[in-house]
């Protein structure tokens, strides 16, 4: 017997700006990044593909990109954009990756040209998955536009679409060329999306952040007024959370491990029981309540400790019960869970705030003790409001 042990190692490393008013021509922000990635003898192109629930509010963004570019002429633009709907309904229908691969294929955008989205997380799924298979990769650069991209799935080497009406079925890990987070686009943002990205801080602070825990509980007027400094401050801190994990831990998730989805072994399956009529942080922070309520009745957490943490859920105006917690398809969650990351079953439980321990099974009895208990909070919640 012959073997050749093949050994390499690579570095990745890419930059995630925080900006305010990116396509203002007086903004360095892209065309710095453009021009320290020159090529000489080479004048690369850049697509964009847009979600349009971004170009409703902001008819004038195609116009904006387009002077920007003009002004920066070291970059060949791509003058259509390719515009495709927001939401889940881009990463449920192969249509609109089809529509992507056909322009990067109409456009010849090639492995040293751009693909850049603007978009929510959907969209950025969508777009980054796209650039990632097409020619083997291409480059990709993201512009999120709500809380959750801005602060977790835009920053991270993710990407996917659904398939056979399961999350993410199909997606790779890359590494974005760059990540350029414009505070402005926050603004216009409907209050269910400007709340549900905040239950992607409040997982990154339970699992790893008492300090960031305690900064959200202390700030939660200020977020629930719409202050875009408090906003801006809860993002950077949840995104630089998001990056040191990934770069210190397992970013291409080998093992089984996957801290950052607390809650969402039930949350993906929720998505799925709405019919996406849940928004993927709404779904989290009901699914990051199951699992502190379950920590608890575990006896790993606190009575004290658990509602604390619910607590902060609701006064963030975040979900805490879904009648589909009831559904019977809810624990098939636990075993897709298990299937896309392979190996055995880890789930990340609570024994104190910033403090998480996998589990490698879930005790059914006390999910569905967790389930009646957070439905009986809802009925005392509804009943108040009456
Ligand atoms: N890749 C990852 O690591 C990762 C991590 C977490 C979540 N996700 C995915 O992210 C998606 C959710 O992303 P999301 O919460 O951003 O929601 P979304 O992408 O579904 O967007 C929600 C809505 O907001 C609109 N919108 C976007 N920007 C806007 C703006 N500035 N002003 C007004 N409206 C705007 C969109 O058109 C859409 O209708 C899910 O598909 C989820 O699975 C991916
Ligand atoms: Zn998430």
């Amino acid at each position: 017997m012959k073997v050749i042990e093949q050994s390499f190692s690579v570095s990745y490393r890419y930059p995630v700006f925080f900006t305010q008013y990116l396509f203002d021509k007086t903004n360095p922000c892209l065309s710095d990044f453009l021009d320290k990635n020159k090529v000489a003898g080479l004048k690369k192109k850049i697509l964009f593909v847009i979600d349009k629930g971004v170009l409703l509010i902001y008819p004038s963004l195609e116009k904006e990109i387009s002077d920007y570019f003009e002004d920066h002429p070291g970059i060949d633009l791509i003058q259509k954009n390719i515009k495709v709907p927001g939401g889940e309904l881009v990463k449920n229908d192969q249509q609109y990756f089809e529509e992507i691969l056909r322009a990067i294929d109409y456009y010849k955008i090639d492995r040293h040209s751009y693909l850049a989205a603007i978009g929510g997380g959907a969209v950025l799924d969508l777009a980054g998955y796209a650039a990632a298979v097409a020619h083997r990769g291409i480059r990709h650069i993201r512009v999120p536009t709500t809380v959750l991209s801005q602060n977790d799935s835009g920053v991270g080497v993710k990407n996917g679409i659904n398939y056979y009406t399961k999350k993410n079925f199909l997606g790779t890990f890359a590494t974005p060329a760059a990540v350029l987070n414009d505070a402005q686009f926050l603004t216009t943002l409907h209050q269910r999306d400007w709340n549900a990205g905040m239950a992607e801080a409040v997982k990154v602070a339970l699992v790893k952040d008492k300090s960031f825990f305690e900064w959200l509980e202390n700030n939660t007027v200020q977020l629930m007024q719409r202050d875009l400094a408090a906003m801006q401050e809860l993002i950077f801190k949840c995104a630089a959370l998001h990056l040191q994990h990934i770069s210190n831990g397992d970013p291409f998730e080998t093992g089984s491990s996957r801290p950052l989805d607390f809650g969402h072994w039930s949350a993906h399956k929720l998505e799925v029981l709405t019919d996406f009529t849940l928004r993927h942080g709404e779904a989290v922070s009901i699914g990051i309540a199951l699992d502190v309520v379950y920590s608890h009745f575990y006896g790993w957490l606190s009575e004290h400790t658990m509602l604390r943490i619910l607590q902060l859920l609701q006064n963030l105006d975040l979900p805490i019960y879904t009648p589909e917690l009831e559904n019977k398809e809810l624990l098939k969650g636990l075993q897709e869970f298990r299937e896309h990351l392979g190996g055995r079953l880890t789930v990340l439980q609570l024994r104190d705030i910033g403090k998480g321990e996998n589990v490698h099974e879930m005790d059914v009895t006390i999910i569905r003790k967790a389930i009646a208990w957070l439905k009986q909070q809802e009925i005392i919640a509804l009943k108040s409001n009456e």
